[in-house]
């Protein structure tokens, strides 16, 4: 297995483009399938989860091609040929329900061994799965599939009880080809579930009120087939900006939405760091005095969990106090202890840790748990003193595209290698 080597200690400088959302791109992905004819993605990601994406909507009849150095994905979902993912494909990505939705329009049938994906906490799809039976599915469980069957989904209201993007976008993808209208409430405002509406929409799908917590959705018969960008992806853009300001360099993340990371911007900012804003640029640089802040995980338009780890990485090394209140998922400490091998000093309280701001550093041998402690990882070696080794990398690679090429044109000394035992 690769593993990571990274000299820490030079400061960031430059620029770093921003690649496709992977989180837009897996669910736009497969709500292609929706759409009989050939349909056009640009700015798809090279990264792990899109090959398997890929491999699960071609196991179920679709016929692509993916220019991964152009970043666009042709679809052509004529003809479907199957309405099963086995576990094989599903293990590791839990974003692998998403094909319940469309397959369920299309198809009117759905069999999805129940998914896996990052280790963080016990993430149930209950939520999906009763907004499917409300919309007119039966579902059953059997030997760890979900099989799901319909004579034909029905609009009808649904509540959910927890704010959830998966739910949310699954739900919102089986509706479009529903009888009647269909409302949602309490649903999710991320810029990924607005992008998939986007899509949908162009395809002739009726959504109202994307971005809000209620949407109505009028049932068609049909969609056609579109060419759609993906939006950029605003948790890689975070990332970057959490590792310039980690080095205390000069970052400009490029090709984004800055809107899209406000949560973000103005926690750097409370901290002290510099922040600048454009169109589609953000930049960070070092301030005169850094402080400790607060954070609390929320669904958007609050500060992302998917940006909680690195974010901590960086206050290992701000003065003074800081705070995190995970809110999102129950397990999704599991970079503390991996941290505190290279000298941070964080105490976990149940859902809260407290991190005290140290001076340095150092490298120690560390190990990837999942797609954003592996990011903590990187953001806090980026800034230790020492070599870290970091190991179980096929992590990262689910989430990060060229991450090497793009942190050392920004001045890091990072290496990919072969070998690692575990
Ligand atoms: C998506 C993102 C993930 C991000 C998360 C929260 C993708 C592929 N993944 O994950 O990167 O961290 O949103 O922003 O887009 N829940 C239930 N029952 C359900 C569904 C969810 O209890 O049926 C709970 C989860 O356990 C969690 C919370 O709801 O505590 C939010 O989860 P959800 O928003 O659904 O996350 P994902 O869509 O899995």
């Amino acid at each position: 297995m690769d593993i990571y080597r990274i000299k820490g200690g030079k400061k960031l400088n430059g620029e770093i483009p921003i690649s496709g959302a992977k989180n837009a791109a897996l669910p736009i992905i497969i709500a292609s399938l929706l759409a009989p004819g050939k349909t056009k993605l640009k700015n798809i990601p090279d990264l792990q989860d899109i090959r398997t994406t890929i491999k699960i909507i071609e196991y179920l009849g679709a016929k692509t091609e993916f220019d991964s150095e152009k970043n666009t994905l042709t679809i052509d979902a004529a003809k479907l040929t199957n309405a099963e993912v086995p576990y094989d494909l599903v293990k590791t990505m839990r974003a692998s329900v998403y094909v319940m939705g469309p397959l369920l329009g299309r198809c009117k049938e759905a069999d999805v061994s129940l998914p896996g994906g990052c280790a963080i906490g016990a993430r149930p799809v209950d939520i999906h799965l009763a907004g499917f039976e409300k919309l007119g599915a039966s579902i059953n469980l059997d030997h760890g599939y979900i099989k799901a069957r319909t004579a034909g989904l029905k609009g009808n209201i649904f509540v959910m009880p927890k704010v959830s993007v998966g739910a949310t976008a699954n739900l919102i993808m089986g509706a479009v080809l529903a009888k009647g209208d269909t409302i949602l409430e309490n649903c999710a405002m991320e810029p990924d579930v607005v992008d998939l509406a986007e899509f949908l929409i162009k395809m002739g799908a009726k959504i109202d009120g994307v971005g809000t917590e209620r949407i109505v959705i009028h049932g068609v018969k049909s969609l056609k087939p579109v060419e759609y960008s993906v939006m950029p992806d605003r948790i890689e853009a975070g990332t970057y900006l959490l590792a310039g300001a980690i080095t205390r360099g000069n970052i400009k993340i490029t090709n984004i939405v800055p809107r899209h990371i406000e949560s973000l911007l103005a926690k750097l900012e409370e901290m002290g760091f510099g922040i600048k804003t454009g169109k589609n640029w953000a930049s960070v640089s070092d301030g005169k005095k850094l402080t400790g802040a607060l954070i609390e995980t929320l669904p958007h338009p609050g500060f992302p969990t998917d940006l909680q780890a690195p974010m901590m990485a960086l206050m290992t090394t701000v003065p003074g106090i800081n705070v995190i209140i995970e809110t999102i998922f129950e397990n999704r400490f599991t970079h503390v202890a991996e941290l505190v091998r290279m000298g941070a000093n964080i105490t976990i309280e149940g859902r809260s840790a407290i991190i005290q701001g140290v001076q340095t550093l150092s490298a120690a041998p560390v190990m990837m748990s999942d797609l954003r402690a592996g990011a903590a990882l990187i953001v806090a070696a980026l800034a230790a003193k020492g070599e870290t080794e970091i190991r179980r990398i096929y992590h990262s690679d689910r989430g990060y595209e060229k991450l090497v090429q793009k942190l050392t044109a920004a001045g890091a000394v990072i290496t990919r290698e072969k070998g690692g035992n575990l």
